[in-house]
């Protein structure tokens, strides 16, 4: 995509979002496709517990169909991932295919096999790459060798001219290497863009508490007023630092009034999906004092769509259990309209507050992105062929 082509697609997606807003008009304008559910690395937080379930997988057909759908009905931005995405072998086809409906592609890795693909990959928008912290704790939260295969794509990747982030889940075990990510980051000339991790199991490095997760939050700010490449926007970690529920909580619109629930996840047996159990908070004093906080409201359902590698829709990794319905089932009609049914309307998972910024249509977070895909596309047109 050329850089006019890019200017072009960032005014339709701006256009829609205003539109699907102004119109109440629900309109799947960002999708993330899980295209596969293998995986050659067990990260022990996956929130597709991909190696626990067996999938029918899609056919390229049918993942052509899909792509199909959500371009008529308006999608802009299309991410691939998966299980580990480059582990089909129709992965150049796919990223053509999506090109070939000028839609914008990113595609997440663990990386392990960036090099064998790069050729497929020379056409993407973005690779998303995973590092979660330094060499140890990255590899205590995915698997041994994974950061320096991380490290092998990302190199790769920037000498064909790929544009490159780096995604990062934090944990317990992440925690203290904020440090070096932010250097390794800046050495290599990538963003990052850090998440919570969702919790759909039960482990120790996943039992941040909110004074613990404020505190990272209120580094991160420094680090990038500092200057250091973080993706995440101020107005994100601003939101995420002041929020006043616990980082656990969902508000949700019932008939009108609002509520809290805290979530936790019934782990699923035998490989099956798990069952999200919320419970409403009673604490109206709290809930008073939080009246004054102002919630920006969710879009996920309205503007966007996650789908499993089964064909279910769900609005996005929180909110990731076997109520979604599957298009293979109800046809892809039934499944994007069955998210309408969710009542969740505010969070504070980082990454979700991030997008959310995007389709409230918050302008600092769109020059923003605006100007870091024409500062990209600058730098690879010009380190083209350079080593990096
Ligand atoms: C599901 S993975 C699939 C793509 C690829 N296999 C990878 O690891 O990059 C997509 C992204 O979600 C992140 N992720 C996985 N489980 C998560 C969780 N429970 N919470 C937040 N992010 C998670 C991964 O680290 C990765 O950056
Ligand atoms: S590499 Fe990606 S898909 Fe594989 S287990 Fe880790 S997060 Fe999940």
């Amino acid at each position: 995509m050329n850089i006019f082509e890019k200017i072009l697609t960032g005014s339709r997606i701006v256009g829609k979002i205003l539109y699907s807003k102004a119109a109440s008009k629900r309109m799947p304008i960002i999708a993330n496709l899980l295209i596969n559910n293998d995986c050659n690395i067990k990260c022990f937080y996956c929130f597709p517990q991909v190696f626990k379930r067996e999938v029918k997988q899609f056919t390229t057909q049918e993942l052509i169909e899909l792509i199909d759908n959500f371009h008529d009905r308006g999608t802009e931005v299309m991410v691939l991932l998966g299980g580990e995405p480059l582990l089909r072998k129709d992965i150049g086809e796919i990223i053509r295919y999506v090109k070939s409906k000028k839609m914008i592609c990113e595609v997440i890795t663990n990386g392990y096999l960036v090099e064998q693909k790069i050729n497929e990959l020379k056409d993407l928008d973005s690779l998303c790459v995973s590092i979660d912290g330094d060499e140890e704790s990255n590899d205590k939260n995915r698997e041994k060798g994974s950061y320096l295969q991380a490290l092998k794509a990302i190199r790769i990747a920037k000498e064909y001219g790929v544009n490159v982030r780096i995604h990062s889940v934090l944990t317990k075990y992440t925690y203290d290497s904020l440090g070096h990510l932010m250097e390794l980051a800046k050495g290599l000339g990538v963003q990052v863009n850090y998440s919570q991790a969702t919790i759909h199991t039960e482990h120790e490095a996943l039992e941040m508490s909110d004074d613990e997760l404020k505190k990272f939050w209120k580094k991160l700010i420094e680090f990038k007023k500092a200057g250091y490449p973080v993706g995440n926007s101020f107005k994100t970690l601003e939101y995420v630092l002041n929020w006043p529920y616990s980082y656990n909580d969902l508000v949700y619109n019932v008939n009108g009034v609002k509520e809290i629930h805290s979530y936790d996840y019934v782990s699923g047996k035998n490989g099956e999906l798990p069952e999200m159990a919320l419970k409403k908070s009673t604490d109206n004093e709290s809930l008073k004092v939080c009246n004054e906080f102002k919630l920006q409201p969710c879009r996920r359902t309205q503007m966007s769509a996650y789908v499993d590698a089964e064909g279910s829709f769900y609005p996005c990794g929180v909110v990731w259990d076997k109520s979604g319905l599957s298009a293979r089932e109800v046809g892809f009609d039934g499944a994007w309209n069955h998210l309408k049914s969710i009542e969740c309307t505010s969070c504070a998972n980082v990454s979700e507050v991030e997008l959310n910024q995007l389709l409230n249509f918050n302008t600092t977070e769109i020059f923003g992105k605006a100007h870091y895909l024409i500062k990209n596309h600058l730098r690879t047109i010009f380190s083209k062929g350079s080593s990096v």
